[in-house]
């Protein structure tokens, strides 16, 4: 499938009063961005111990002790290898412990960058790296402020499950995300399903709706970020945003990201908590895929 072009890009504006007090209410400062990535900075730091002395971070390292392992399930393998990484230089976005971009590594990348502001995860990461010899770079850094000469750097960037929530501003984000591709670099998302923003697992009835797929303001949260069962102990407050898929795909016309492959599916990527949602009769999408190509070629390309 091939979306772009102006009509298309147009075609994805979400339309109408609601979507105009919905602009309204998420246009942010610089300031406002800041304070929003701070506060989620410090909370992820404060989840990061709990992480660490988890059982899947235990297997992980014993995982990467082998040589070649990867914790990539069969659909991010797929695409990965359909967009081809083997021998390209590959950036992570968001990249929490590393877990994902240490196993693109794996798969054969020539070098690998993964980026994210908490340096909790990012100790976690270069200890699973240094279990399995490898040679990942892991950069501290907010997304909105990846330095320039991480600029065109990039064959692929990857953005794998919760990363969008986290984002105040979303076309900031893609400027990023445009910057450090090189032309005719791909980008791959592999992310949980932005419809699961409606409800709420923990309700007495989890089907019951319990937002609009529209909600404007962020959920603000004082529980420390936990993907298992009964760990949510209470944290700093953090924030998450609702980004329709409407946003998505535009923010990816607007940047001239060619979309080439999108797909939703029935599998629950996201923590166990959402395994509520998974195998049933009338079965809600959990989670999708994209790969969009950057305009322009480079010799490379043939
Ligand atoms: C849910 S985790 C990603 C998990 C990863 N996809 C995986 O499956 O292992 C989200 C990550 O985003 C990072 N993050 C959130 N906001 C950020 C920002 N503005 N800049 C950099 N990293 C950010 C957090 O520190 C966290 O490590």
């Amino acid at each position: 499938m091939i979306l772009t072009g102006p009509g298309l890009a147009q075609a994805t504006q979400r339309d109408g009063p609601m979507a105009k007090k919905r602009e309204e209410i998420q246009k942010q400062t610089g300031e406002e961005i800041r304070n929003y990535t701070e506060a989620n900075r410090r909370v992820w730091n404060q989840s990061a111990p709990v992480h660490r002395e988890a059982a899947r971070f235990r297997a992980l390292l014993e995982g990467f002790r082998t040589s070649g392992f990867s914790c990539l399930d069969s659909t991010g393998t797929d695409r990965l290898t359909e967009i081809g990484v083997a021998g390209k230089r590959v950036a992570q976005i968001c990249c929490n412990n590393g877990r994902e971009i240490l196993s693109i590594e794996n798969m054969g990348a020539a070098s690998c960058v993964g980026f994210d502001q908490s340096s909790g995860f990012l100790a976690q990461a270069r200890e699973l790296a240094a279990a399995g010899g490898l040679k990942t770079q892991f950069v501290e850094t907010s997304i909105y402020d990846i330095s320039h000469d991480f600029d065109a750097a990039f064959d692929v960037v990857v953005i794998t499950i919760g990363v969008f929530g986290w984002m105040p501003d979303l076309g900031g984000f893609f400027d990023v995300v445009k910057r450090l591709l090189r032309p005719g670099g791909h980008l791959f998302v592999h992310e949980q399903h932005p419809i699961t923003n409606m409800f709420e697992p923990g309700n007495p009835d989890p089907f019951a709706l319990a937002e609009s797929y529209f909600k404007a303001e962020p959920f603000v949260e004082n529980s420390l970020i936990a993907y298992e069962k009964h760990q949510d102990a209470v944290g700093e407050t953090s924030y998450w945003f609702v980004h329709t898929l409407a946003d998505l795909i535009t923010a990816c016309l607007d940047r001239d990201l060619t979309l080439v492959h999108f797909a939703e599916s029935p599998a629950n990527i996201s923590s166990e908590h959402f395994e509520v949602y998974a195998n049933q009769a009338a079965q809600l999408p959990l989670s999708y895929t994209l790969t969009a190509r950057k305009a322009g070629v480079i010799e490379s390309d043939g």
